[in-house]
């Protein structure tokens, strides 16, 4: 298995190209279910997950060409398709499940593994599950498979509550919404940028739909969907990582793409701690103010406030923070496991539950790390970049699932990094 080698202490400088978002991709994708006209995606990222995603589209019927070195995806899913996601593709990720909304709104059935949990949770699917159940959907757990029916093969509009803004479940009822019959309104619907992108496509492929972007999405559906190309926005949690970056050793770097409205929370915290981020023309510059950045503390929540999926760097970076943060993580019971992995290194954490305390050190020691998920994996590389000697990240498949070309992004502006193949 491939490992990164980091060797620390060099000053960053120049720009970073953020890819497009994973997050957004991977709900986009599924949407080619709901038309039998092609889908094209532009500005794609190139990662394994979407692999994954492609995998599993077809093998329930879609073509998919990738062009432009897997930028730009054009699927198409006409005639029959089959309506059973499999176990085999399922396991590998669980944005898988988002195949269900689209198959039971094209089909009127749809067999979808669970797709079980995952090192960071139990990530369970009752709020999808529940809202398509409003829609007039039977829905039946059988040999790990969710068995889905809709009542006279058709979805209804419905009146929607979701217990708590989730993000997977607030895409897959809006995807299944296009098509149903009559109106549905999702309340406490999830506002991530992701979901605005998967609306905003949806609409280019004719669907009707309001009020993404607020906690109220109405959507009325219709009979059919037709073509659309479509930009993916660009990924928030990579931009969020490499802004990060120089602020582990110095230097400045402009993050190209980068957009202030979908780092906000992330940017307030930034400049709480001491670091410095500015518009440019092409997107957003980076510097730390002094030569430690300041202790802050972080509540991770749904989209606008603190995302979850930039705890793990910003944990990092407190490492190394003059002061001590509390860090809390709302979204996922077990998302610290990064923390043992930086006291390795020298860092001062205590972890209690949802909790972690960061005692700011002057300085992290380079160790061999391994990291269970994508963004504490992304972290330790963040803190082998400050890191006295060498970090080596091993495990880096969970890196490759969310990063694209890590090791050439932040080599480019001056860090020394570089992938050592495995046996
Ligand atoms: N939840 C339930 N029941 C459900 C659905 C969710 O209890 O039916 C709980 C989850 O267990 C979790 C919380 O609600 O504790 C949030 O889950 P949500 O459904 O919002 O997350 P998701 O759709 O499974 C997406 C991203 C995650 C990101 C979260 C939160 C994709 C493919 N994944 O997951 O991304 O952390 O939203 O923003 O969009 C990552 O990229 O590293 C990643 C984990």
């Amino acid at each position: 298995m491939d490992s990164i080698v980091v060797k620390g202490g060099s000053e960053l400088r120049g720009q970073i190209h953020i890819a497009g978002a994973k997050n957004a991709a991977l709900t986009l994708m599924p949407a080619t279910l709901l038309s039998e006209e092609p889908l094209t995606l532009t500005n794609a990222p190139r990662l394994s997950d979407i692999a994954t995603m492609t995998q599993l589209l077809q093998s329930l019927g879609a073509e998919i060409t990738s062009m432009q070195d897997g930028k730009v995806q054009v699927m198409s899913t006409h005639g029959e398709i089959n309506t059973t996601a499999d176990y085999e593709i399922v396991r590998k990720m669980r944005a898988s499940n988002l195949v269900l909304g689209p198959l039971l709104a094209r089909e009127g059935h749809a067999i979808v593994s669970l797709p079980g949990g995952c090192a960071i949770g139990a990530r369970p699917m009752d709020i999808h599950t529940d809202g398509l159940e409003k829609m007039g959907a039977s829905i039946e757990l059988k040999d790990g498979y969710l068995h889905a029916k809709a009542a006279g093969g058709k979805l209804k509009g419905a009146v929607i509550d979701f217990p708590f803004a989730s993000v997977g479940a607030t895409e897959n009822i809006m995807m299944a919404a296009t098509l149903a019959k009559g109106t549905t309104v999702i309340n406490n619907a999830a506002r991530e940028p992701e979901i605005v992108d998967l609306a905003t496509c949806l609409r280019s492929m004719g669907a009707q739909i309001e009020g993404d972007g607020t906690s109220t999405i109405t959507v009325q559906g219709v009979d059919r969907l037709g073509a659309a190309t479509h930009p993916v926005v660009t990924d928030r949690i990579e931009l969020g990582t490499y802004m990060l970056a120089p602020v582990f050793c110095g230097g400045e770097v402009e993050c190209l793409g980068g957009r202030m409205d979908l780092v906000s929370s992330f940017v307030e915290k930034l400049d709480a701690a001491g670091v410095d981020v500015t518009e440019t023309k092409a997107g957003l510059k980076v510097k730390r103010r002094g030569d430690r950045p300041k202790a802050v503390d972080v509540t991770t929540e749904p989209f606008p406030g603190f995302p979850t999926d930039l705890q793990a760097q910003m944990m990092a970076m407190l490492c190394l923070a003059e002061g001590t943060s509390v860090l809390e993580e709302k979204i996922f019971e077990n998302r610290f496991m990064h923390a043992p992995e930086l006291v390795r290194m020298g860092a001062d954490i205590d972890v209690q539950g949802g909790t972690a305390t960061v005692t700011g050190v002057a300085g992290l020691k380079g160790a061999p790390v391994m990291a269970t998920d994508l963004r504490a994996s992304v972290s330790l590389i963040l803190a082998g970049l400050a890191a006295e000697g060498e970090t080596v990240v091993n495990r880096v498949y969970h890196l490759d699932r969310g990063y694209e070309h890590v090791e050439e992004k932040l080599g480019a502006v001056g860090a020394k990094i570089e992938r050592v193949q495995g046996s």
